[in-house]
């Protein structure tokens, strides 16, 4: 089955305090959302890889493709909200990256995702309509009121991290989508939830590794980059 990816990466990147939004960073001379398009354009099965930018980005975008040769990638603009951005890349995918295909979301900010995993959730979306990697919480959840005290806590056991990749039948993401931009889009940033909620498909979860932690703070660009080094040596 066709296996299409929709990477936004529409983001402005305040948290890193930096005027260069965090997924164009150099990495060892190279911005770090190219290492991101090249591990999915190492994976054979992979068609094509729509990424989704700000506006204001989309000539450093054009740039990033033009010098590193990425030949399965094309850039669409992004909306105001991570699911404007995911919804713009989805309307984007062309003949054959629709019917009985397979939609793999992921970040751009998310460099060391290996095969393994993404034929994990490409395979486990196609049986289950969405599937979604995880960790354990390394913190415990808590809601404060709006005073700034202790309103409840969450039992850390119970609970996950709902990172990247997530994947999606196309027919499930396009109708989650869809119906999702005729109410409310503003509703979070959890994609399997828009699953859920407007398609009552439940989400297949599948246990990632420690490295497809998200590129946040200026201080993991440079864990991201001694892992290359590392990679490289
Ligand atoms: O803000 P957060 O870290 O959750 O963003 C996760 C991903 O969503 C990033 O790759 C970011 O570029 C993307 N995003 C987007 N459009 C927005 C906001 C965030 O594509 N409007």
């Amino acid at each position: 089955f066709p296996v299409s990816v929709v990477l936004p990466a529409g983001g402005t990147g305040e948290r890193t305090g930096l005027r260069t939004p965090k997924q164009f960073c150099s990495l060892l001379g190279r911005p770090l959302i190219s290492y991101t398009v090249q591990a999915f354009e190492r994976v054979s099965w992979i068609q094509s890889v729509v990424v989704v930018v700000a506006e204001e980005n989309m000539d450093l975008m054009t740039d990033v493709v033009q010098r590193f040769r990425h030949t399965k990638v094309r850039a669409v603009p992004g909306g105001s909200t991570r699911h404007r951005s995911i919804w713009n890349g989805v309307l984007a995918l062309g003949e054959g990256e629709g019917e009985g295909a397979v939609v793999i979301v992921h970040d751009a900010v998310r460099p060391f995702v290996d095969e393994d995993l993404l034929y994990k959730i490409a395979t486990a979306a196609k049986e289950h309509g969405a599937a979604g990697a995880i960790r354990p919480l390394v913190s415990t959840v808590i809601a404060t009121t709006s005073e700034g005290y202790l309103d409840h806590s969450l039992e850390r056991a119970k609970y996950r991290a709902s990172e990247m990749p997530q994947g999606f039948t196309y027919d499930v993401i396009s109708r989650a989508y869809q119906r999702c931009s005729e109410s409310d889009f503003e509703f979070g940033t959890e994609c399997l939830h828009l699953a859920l909620q407007y398609c009552g498909t439940n989400a297949k979860l599948i246990q990632g590794p420690p490295t497809l932690w998200k590129v946040t703070y200026k201080r993991d660009l440079a864990a991201a980059e001694s892992i290359i080094k590392d990679a490289l040596s």
